[in-house]
């Protein structure tokens, strides 16, 4: 038989619509070859408790590509190199217990992990590819904020579930004469803001990369009202930031989780806007409808395509590295290259520009 024959798998961070698609593909590859797949469960957490592993066949997995979230489950607290433990007095401390994962994998007689996430999954397969362990990572995020690809899985869904939404407020904020101000997500970038505020019609994007001036946002909409636009529609991106502030975050974050949950960025916006040009304003945060529901056509396509070359680079016994679309090819990047550096939107990229040149305000 080949080599390659038991390959593990695993989703981990947040999810991302386009998931199943990568596992489906992963699957019907491998199975082609003759090798078996196993689905870790819930990030690492299945390599920690074995009994959270389940064989994925084509049976299992055909026709689940179509299909929102993913079949393993995932987490974005389960660093298993910094895993909070609550001990008997009820105190929780870090420990590192990626030892046992490293154990529980051989022993299972895994010949490799095909590890899907975001950043910080991948950083933790990269740290688990220095201890020793084959692996090759697929990278996901609606954030599309990931180097070394062109995009990821789950932004395209993200970018026309918001668009939808920005398209359903023109209607009621014409009707009342209202500011609109729809915070979406994206961490420190602005990608889903700029693509759905730019297709949605916005008069205002704020964007992380773009540090706004609360006063230059609100002479834009009064300059709207002198012109007869009576209402108006702000895209925020939850990483934006007034001139001199700081991201807005919700709470101080939970055990575990490496990042604080950034949140408030839209209603700060509003309340600002109400206060100063006297407009009625609403805002509202659309937060995981944007990660939900079926991937687009798109975003299946690059799936299947990322799964299908994972087991590729498998094959040819390439790991520690990333697959990653570099149009028309998929090939594989080191992982080593691309993790820790977050892809902003560049201020000189073709739709800044188109922004500017529609005359959309942002913020600057
Ligand atoms: O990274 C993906 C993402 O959806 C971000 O856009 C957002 O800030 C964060 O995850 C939300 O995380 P959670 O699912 O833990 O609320």
């Amino acid at each position: 038989m080949a080599w390659g024959k038991k390959i593990a798998i695993n989703t981990g961070g947040g999810d991302a619509p386009g998931l199943n698609a990568v596992i489906e593909a992963v699957v019907m590859a491998s199975s082609k070859l003759g090798w078996e797949v196993y689905g870790i469960k819930n990030g690492y957490g299945g390599l920690l408790n074995t009994n959270d592993i389940v064989r994925l066949t084509p049976e299992v997995v055909r026709g689940i590509s179509n299909l929102g979230g993913t079949i393993l489950g995932t987490t974005n607290k389960g660093n298993p190199f910094q895993m909070p433990i609550t001990n008997l007095a009820g105190e929780t401390e870090i420990r590192d217990v990626s030892d046992r994962v490293v154990e529980n994998f051989k022993r299972l007689g895994f010949d490799c992990l095909i590890a899907v996430g975001g950043d910080g999954s991948l950083k933790i397969a990269y740290d688990f590819y220095k201890k020793g362990m084959p692996v090759v990572g697929v990278p996901k995020t609606i954030d599309n904020d990931l180097g070394g690809t062109v995009i990821t899985f789950g932004f395209d869904t993200a970018v026309s579930i918001a668009t939808e939404a920005i398209d359903r407020l023109h209607s009621t904020a014409r009707s009342h004469d209202r500011v609109m101000v729809v915070e979406v997500m994206g961490r420190h970038a602005g990608w889903i803001a700029l693509n759905s505020g730019l297709s949605g019609g916005a008069d205002v994007i704020l964007i992380p990369e773009i540090p706004f001036d609360i006063e230059k946002v609100c002479s834009h909409i009064m300059e709207n009202e002198l012109h007869g636009r009576h209402y108006g529609i702000v895209v925020a991106g939850e990483g934006a930031t007034p001139v001199g502030g700081k991201e807005l975050a919700k709470g101080t974050g939970e055990a575990g989780r490496q990042e604080l949950l950034l949140g408030g960025i839209g209603e700060y916006v509003a309340k600002e806007i109400a206060k100063r040009t006297g407009k009625d304003t609403r805002s509202l945060v659309l937060g995981h409808l944007q990660r939900g529901g079926s991937p687009t056509t798109f975003d299946r396509l690059v799936s299947l395509r990322f799964g299908a070359a994972a087991v590729r680079m498998v094959e040819k016994q390439n790991f520690g590295i990333m697959v990653a679309l570099d149009p028309p090819e998929v090939k594989g990047v080191p992982l080593e290259e691309v993790i820790g550096k977050i892809r902003k939107v560049p201020l000189t990229s073709d739709s800044i520009q188109t922004a500017r040149d529609m005359g959309i305000c942002l913020g600057d």
